[in-house]
């Protein structure tokens, strides 16, 4: 007899009950509005959250940077930009017309009172009170400049540091992008200079990788299936891989790569930011702090790192010259404002410890690194081997480990790897993959980081921003291994040809624990289905 089997469109979507806060009529008052970010990022996110009515019931966008523009002048700019930068093409015009509308400049120069006087007095002519009260600064400008911004905002009475819940009189936040600074030291000052003029829960500290997705649903994938998350310790878990990697090398951005390197650009934050969402406990709740607190308190269970043990478990590269998909791409000194001699790492692998019950004796591998074969982010999980019996004791080393792995970007989704008999009258054993694909599920619908990020941060919900103290701990991480780098040139075995996956050392580094990468294989699912049909 045929039993009717659920549809999975028929299945119910649980809503949480943590609701997003209704978002206030408020003015977003971008700092750097020349710059790429508005034009490539922000622009194109406020105009989809626009088309998504996603927007709150009354705003204004004010681009305040000291290039002479009109507000007309700056639209046009902007409408290009949409055209070039949008992720849904063509630009619905509707929506355009009326989001434009919403669009306004500031001409004015960040360190001079009058530049402030006069955004006030374009905030006072907005007329309704929320959107001269309800302020949203995104600080889209140099690190360095963050403290003379906010000091001056202060002055002109458009930030006033809030204790505790808001006053009443409306909220100001600011939105600051990474780098947020270069060392423990220098994240210290920024955030004393921030601090001194807004309250902590004012200040919201962006990490895009935790507007992706993928990124997001970690929690919801760990805390709300009962099958993975009682197997989620050491008992279960040899070892975990977080890949991070990307085909570009670093084009024109070798200025700021050269005070950066990969370590800073990309572990510090990204990185760690993965590694604290798959390794944290559980949170008392869903609210920002309950969930930041556990990422700290995960942070802070990192194994520091002596300088041998930095020897040891981390390893640094640099490309040089080599073919990425079929072309001859430069070596890294080669790159425009890099250094001929420069020492400043593209990629970076390291093996960590986290010293808390869960994980003792776990090893949590991280890589990431520019001029890899695909740009790819995942994170893998592998299982610990069954008992050596039966299959284990007759297949040896041939028999596969289950393994878990969590496609982040690009073909977003979530594979379990196990086991299967294939089928025939012989024993035999073959890996298979059972595989769950955000696309084929959801559809196309990916919203940008930034859409998610700029409404959560205008709802006030400050879960997908980073805190004070967790800044803080991941640059102490990061410090102790640039510390040991410090003045020691990189040496042969450190150099990786550009489209390779980094030097040998990172493969050694795996190799020590009986342990080996694994290379995500971008488009795999396509692969499988056509060796499926073979
Ligand atoms: C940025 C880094 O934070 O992240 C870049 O500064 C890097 O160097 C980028 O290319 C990667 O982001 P994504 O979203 O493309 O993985």
């Amino acid at each position: 007899m045929n039993q009717a089997v659920p549809s999975l469109e028929n299945l119910k979507t649980c809503r949480l009950g943590v609701a997003r806060k209704a978002t206030d009529p408020c003015s977003i008052v971008i700092f750097g509005a020349s710059g790429d970010l508005t034009a490539r990022k922000l622009i194109p996110a406020l105009y989809h959250l626009c088309k998504e009515n996603q927007m709150p019931p009354d705003f204004r966008i004010i681009g305040f940077a000291r290039r002479e523009k009109t507000d007309a002048s700056w639209r046009e700019e902007l409408r290009q930009a949409l055209d070039q930068f949008s992720r849904t093409k063509p630009i619905d015009e509707k929506v355009w017309q009326s989001f434009a509308e919403h669009l306004f400049y500031c001409r004015g120069d960040l360190t001079e009172d009058e530049a402030y006087r006069k955004l006030g007095q374009q905030l006072a002519s907005f007329g309704k009170e929320p959107l001269r009260r309800n302020l949203l600064f995104y600080l889209a400008i140099m690190p360095s400049q963050f403290g003379e911004v906010v000091e001056h905002l202060h002055s002109a009475q458009l930030l006033q540091k809030a204790n505790g819940n808001n006053s009443g009189e409306g909220w100001q936040r600011i939105v600051v992008e990474k780098p947020f600074g270069h060392d423990l030291e220098s994240a210290r000052h920024l955030n004393w200079e921030l601090t001194r003029y807004a309250g902590e829960q004012q200040v919201f500290r962006i990490d895009h990788y935790l507007g992706k997705e993928t990124v997001q649903n970690i929690l919801m994938f760990r805390f709300s299936n009962a099958i993975f998350e009682r197997l989620w310790n050491r008992d279960s878990i040899d070892h975990v891989q977080i890949t991070v990697s990307e085909e570009m090398g670093v084009g024109q951005r070798g200025g700021y790569y050269e005070e950066a390197g990969a370590l800073r650009d990309m572990v510090q934050n990204h990185l760690l930011q993965v590694l604290s969402l798959i390794a944290m406990e559980p949170p008392v709740s869903l609210d920002a702090e309950s969930i930041r607190d556990e990422k700290v308190k995960l942070l802070k269970s990192i194994r520091a790192m002596a300088p041998a043990d930095v020897a040891r478990q981390v390893v640094r590269g640099q490309y040089f010259a080599g073919m990425v998909d079929g072309e001859l791409r430069p070596g890294y000194r080669q790159e425009p404002k890099v250094r001929t001699n420069s020492n400043v790492e593209t990629y970076v692998a390291l093996k960590l410890f986290i010293d808390n019950w869960r994980w003792s004796g776990v090893p949590f591998y991280l890589r990431t690194g520019k001029s890899l074969p695909v740009s790819t982010s995942e994170v893998r999980v592998q299982f610990r081997p069954t008992p050596n019996v039966l299959f284990a004791a007759e297949c040896g080393q041939n028999l596969d480990t289950n393994a878990l792995a969590l496609r982040l970007q690009p073909n977003e989704g979530i594979y379990l790897r196990f086991n299967g008999k294939v089928p025939g009258t012989s024993l035999e054993v073959r890996p298979v993959r059972m595989h769950f694909s955000y696309d084929a599920e959801f559809g196309a619908y990916t919203p940008e980081a930034y859409e998610r990020l700029l409404l959560e941060a205008m709802s006030g919900d400050a879960t997908l921003f980073i805190r004070r103290d967790e800044v803080e701990t991941a640059w102490q991480i990061v410090d102790s291994i640039r510390g040991n780098w410090d003045g020691k040139p990189l040496t042969n075995r450190e150099f990786y040809s550009a489209g390779t996956w980094g030097p040998v050392a990172a493969d050694d580094l795996l190799a020590q624990a009986g342990h080996a990468w694994h290379e995500p294989v971008v488009g795999f699912e396509k692969r499988s289905r056509a060796e499926a049909a073979k």
